[in-house]
């Protein structure tokens, strides 16, 4: 299905910017308009501008930019399709084209009846853990070493050991035990009666992003099965699509650009308790394409802190996978048998944590060492299974000759298992034929740019780092410059195509320079790419002025000249 223009524009119109971004970026007002700290990017100044009535957002910083649903989809890691819909869902508006959904608002009303009833839910476990029925609770969480501050910040609760504890509290709320079943919250017997699902249990609520609880997790105090239960899927929450603390930790990813993935509540608690705010949990299930999706929302590199038991080294070569295939960065930390990341760092403390993670295996090489111990054709059915699930195909390429290598097959057995993989995509998308495959042209500068990164591939992180990518534009200068950047000291003749090979060999011909000569060579070309991002944020503002100005917005031509002046004048920029 696709949908009509007008409910795009229906979303946009009812789904305010201001109060979507609000969620997650604490917005000031500046002169008229509104700024924040950018969460897509590493900054403390606040380049990230908010315009109400274009409905749009921009980051001066790292140029990231677009209108609500953009900026719903970016933060909550989800494609266009998929964002537009939840978004609709939230602010009501039907996506079927051409007619109204007469449940939109039906829909509407029991998600929101299901997110007060577990506001309500979060507030009576919470306020039950403080109370005399809570001491058990208490000394149990004392007992693990869980402070009372973190347990504070995490919104632990107990739920009491009553049957219907939870059930009568909402039904004073107004709310059925029906509406609390179909939320998720009460369990039911076969013979149609409820009972509180959590009852006896410490609570540990899952939060979304902007930090709503849309779930909860319940643990038994002391052994027993199942040790922890997950609340039924609802209409605000589905199994494998959160992850757990994420609200907690994405400032300091989205900081850092890292994360810490482990399994598990009390794992995350721990690691935030002594400090490793970039900590999230997979909850239950294996690392699931969405999760992955939000992740990268805020972060580009993954420390994956698994257990080094058969399952945690399985569970780490899948989560491995799926990382490295959509291109982030990713390390893996098995930790020795028979602990977890909780019980290392409460009796053994952080000296013995940083000991594992400086031990941390670089993802892919993780893999191919999972892999090496399978059978010859396990071997082969991995590699093309994982060069398949990489879309990118100038990723795909530059991961090849790596797998190749790491698994002695030959060039010919890999091609033949890329070009099985091509052959499935053609089959769904028809490629571009030969004679269309636009001519290997580039511009002066490009040529100036790649040439270095030809001769000095251990600059293409700094290159990276410094924007190459946004000036290399054109699609030849794009699609070698993908290739360069994963290439390394790899031989390029399994990745690059002849006129690409051509450019190549002729850039290093003229053999290695000194170290100092090239440094010299980056800080130019950085400095050009420094000058060029400051030039189109120029541009940009100088065409936005030149429309507020044709249609008389004085006011709005006044902000962005205040806006204008802000960008030549902060030197640093
Ligand atoms: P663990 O059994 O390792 O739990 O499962 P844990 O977090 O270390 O718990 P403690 O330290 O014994 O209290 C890891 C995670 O897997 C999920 C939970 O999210 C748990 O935190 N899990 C585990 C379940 O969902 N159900 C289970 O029965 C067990
Ligand atoms: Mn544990």
């Amino acid at each position: 299905m696709k949908f009509d223009s007008s409910g795009v524009a229906a979303v946009k119109a009812r789904a305010d910017i201001v109060d979507i971004v609000r969620r997650y970026v604490d917005l000031r007002s500046v002169g008229g308009r509104l700024v924040g700290v950018c969460p897509f990017h590493q900054e403390t100044k606040g380049s990230f501008n908010v315009h109400p009535e274009r409905g749009y957002f921009h980051c001066f910083g790292c140029q990231a930019s677009g209108d609500v649903i953009d900026f719903y989809c970016r933060i909550n890691g989800l494609e266009f399709r998929e964002g537009l819909e939840r978004l609709a869902a939230e602010v009501g508006v039907s996506l079927a084209p051409g007619r109204i959904d007469p449940r939109a608002g039906e829909k509407k009303r029991l998600r929101q009846a299901c997110l007060e009833m577990h506001a309500l839910a979060d507030e009576f476990f919470r306020r039950t853990l403080r109370s005399p029925q809570g001491q058990a609770a208490r000394d149990y969480l004392d007992k693990r070493g869980i402070a009372p501050e973190v347990a504070g910040k995490f919104g632990l609760g107990y739920s009491p050991p009553q049957w219907q504890g939870l059930e009568n509290h909402l039904k004073t709320r107004g709310f059925s035990p029906t509406q609390a079943a179909q939320a998720g919250l009460l369990s039911r017997r076969d013979d149609g009666r409820t009972w509180d699902r959590f009852r006896d249990r410490l609570t540990f609520p899952i939060r979304d992003v902007a930090g709503t609880v849309v779930a909860f997790g319940g643990r038994i105090m002391g052994e027993g099965d199942p040790k922890y239960l997950n609340s039924a899927d609802s209409p605000i929450y589905r199994k494998g699509d959160h992850l757990y603390a994420l609200c907690d930790a994405r400032q300091a990813m989205a900081k850092s650009r890292r994360a810490m993935l482990t399994e598990g509540y009390v794992d995350v608690i721990t690691l935030h308790q002594f400090g490793y705010a970039e900590a999230v949990g997979v909850l239950g299930t294996a690392l699931t394409p969405e999760q992955v999706k939000r992740l990268l929302g805020f972060c580009s590199s993954v420390d994956l802190i698994f257990d080094g038991d058969g399952a945690g080294r399985k569970a780490a070569l899948r989560s491995a996978e799926m990382l490295l295939a959509t291109g982030a960065g990713c390390r893996v930390t098995l930790l020795p048998e028979g602990e977890d990341v909780d019980s290392l760092l409460q009796t053994r403390g952080k000296k013995a944590f940083e000991a594992c993670l400086a031990e941390a295996e670089d993802g892919l090489r993780y893999c191919f060492k999972a892999v090496s111990a399978m059978a010859r054709k396990e071997q082969v059915a991995w590699a093309e299974g994982f060069l398949g699930k990489v879309g990118d195909a100038n990723l795909r390429a530059g991961f090849a000759p790596r797998v190749a290598a790491a698994l002695g097959l030959s060039e010919l057995e890999l091609r033949s298992a890329l070009a099985d993989t091509a052959g499935r995509r053609r089959a769904a998308v028809p490629a571009a034929r030969e004679k269309d495959r636009p001519a290997f042209t580039l511009g002066q500068r490009e040529q100036w740019i790649l040439s270095f990164a030809a001769r000095c591939p251990e600059y293409a992180p700094a290159l990276d780092a410094a924007g190459a990518a946004d000036f290399l534009s054109g699609s030849s200068a794009r699609g070698l410059w993908a290739k360069l950047k994963v290439l390394g000291a790899d031989d390029p003749r399994l990745v690059l195509e002849p006129e690409e090979l051509a450019f190549v060999a002729t850039a290093r011909e003229s053999g290695d320079q000194p170290e100092e000569q090239r440094r010299e060579h980056f800080e130019e070309i950085s400095g050009f790419l420094h000058s060029v991002r400051r030039e189109t944020a120029k541009k940009e503002l100088t065409e936005a002025m030149r429309r507020a100005r044709a249609v008389g917005n004085v006011e709005e031509e006044r902000r962005l000249f205040a806006e204008l002046n802000a960008l030549l004048g902060r030197g640093d920029e």
